[in-house]
């Protein structure tokens, strides 16, 4: 099958990009590299560098490619920026969708995976969070993802021919078990990226934000997911899709570790002492995430197979040290590129 994976370039995108290849798929990839990396993108995925919003290039690409399903990861997708600069975040992944969308339309493509995030939930009163749990965003970005959600549903009941599936991430991390891609964001605001930098020596330390959470240690709570588990996910999806299809899954393990639980973790596996600083809280982050994938497992059968956070920090401490500076590109890693709407 030809499959368009947009924010092929990125950390999830160019792991799954990867995956796809590895069971047969045809990939062409669309990025505008103003965060991801040349370098990340499978050699055997053609690769075409252009804004989600192009929307009459884009539908030559995907008639010129025949497309027949797309996977759609392109988005800005840093909470605390979102709640300083809000506008690029519904310009670019809100807008951008809705131009991928009319973009499908004229190119008769009817199915799409979509990454969505837990942060639309906001803050549950329910962990884990069951799909059904109302969704209330505390930032924008999570607004984002949550009026995308919105369309594809009218999209789906308008037309019986199209058909999506949503997948709610939760906190993605880690590297492929091979040593062949990796994480390398720009900026870098990640917890368990900073640790491991901070372990390197290319930071004196990190910046612990917020202690005062209703937490047992009152640092905030994530559920931290292995990124080829993530991958597995969108296969999984993939090969559910079909006309009339309206569902959406979250994918996480279920229970959650703090901030200074990751920071431990962390030491045990570099072996190194990580120096904390305390900071107040971040705007936009909830306390607590963790993800039930009762819905996931049962449906589509997925199961993860990095069940350990000491396993998921391992693979990414193994591209870290390997990779020093990260994929050292000049597109996306050495310089932060202006968001639209600056
Ligand atoms: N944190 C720190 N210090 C840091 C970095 C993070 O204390 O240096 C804390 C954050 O405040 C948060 C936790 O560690 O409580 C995890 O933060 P990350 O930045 O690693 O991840 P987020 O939870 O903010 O974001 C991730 C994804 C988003 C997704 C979001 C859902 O990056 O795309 O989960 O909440 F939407």
């Amino acid at each position: 099958m030809t499959i368009l994976v947009t924010g092929g370039a990125g950390y999830i995108g160019s792991h799954c990009v990867q995956q796809l290849i590895s069971v047969g798929h045809k990939v062409c990839v669309i990025d505008n590299l103003s965060r991801g990396h040349r370098e990340a993108v499978s050699p055997q995925a053609s690769f075409f560098q252009l804004d989600l919003l192009e929307t009459e290039r884009l539908t030559e690409i995907m008639k010129s490619q025949r497309i027949e399903k797309v996977i759609h990861f392109a988005a800005l997708a840093y909470v605390g920026e979102s709640v300083k600069n809000p506008l690029p975040y519904y310009t670019n992944n809100t807008a951008g969708t809705l131009s991928l969308l009319r973009a499908m339309q004229h190119s008769q493509v009817s199915q799409i995976v979509f990454s969505s995030s837990c942060a639309t939930y906001g803050i549950s009163a329910n962990v884990p969070v069951t799909e059904e749990s109302p969704q209330s965003p505390i930032n924008p970005y999570g607004w984002s993802k949550l009026f995308i959600e919105q369309i594809l549903r009218d999209c789906a009941h308008s037309d019986p021919n199209f058909g999506f599936i949503g997948l709610r991430y939760f906190n993605v991390a880690g590297c492929t078990h091979d040593g062949s891609l990796g994480e390398d964001h720009m900026p870098e605001t990640h917890l368990i990226p900073n640790c491991l930098n901070t372990a390197l020596g290319q930071q004196s330390q990190v910046t612990i934000l917020g202690d005062d959470y209703p937490t047992e240690d009152g640092t905030c709570i994530r559920d931290y997911i292995h990124v080829e588990d993530i991958c597995a996910a969108h296969l999984l999806a993939l090969n559910a899709l079909e006309p009339n299809i309206n569902r959406f899954y979250n994918i996480g393990l279920g229970h959650g570790y703090s901030v200074l639980e990751v920071v431990k973790t962390t030491e045990q596996v570099t072996g190194s002492k990580i120096p904390i600083e305390y900071r107040p809280r971040r705007p936009g982050d909830p306390p607590i995430l963790a993800a039930s994938n009762e819905k996931i497992s049962k449906e589509l059968g997925w199961s993860p197979k990095y069940t350990s956070l000491k396993d998921i920090i391992q693979t990414a401490w193994d591209w870290f040290q390997s990779h020093p500076h990260g994929y050292q590109t000049q597109t996306g890693s050495s310089s932060e590129k202006k968001l639209k709407d600056d």
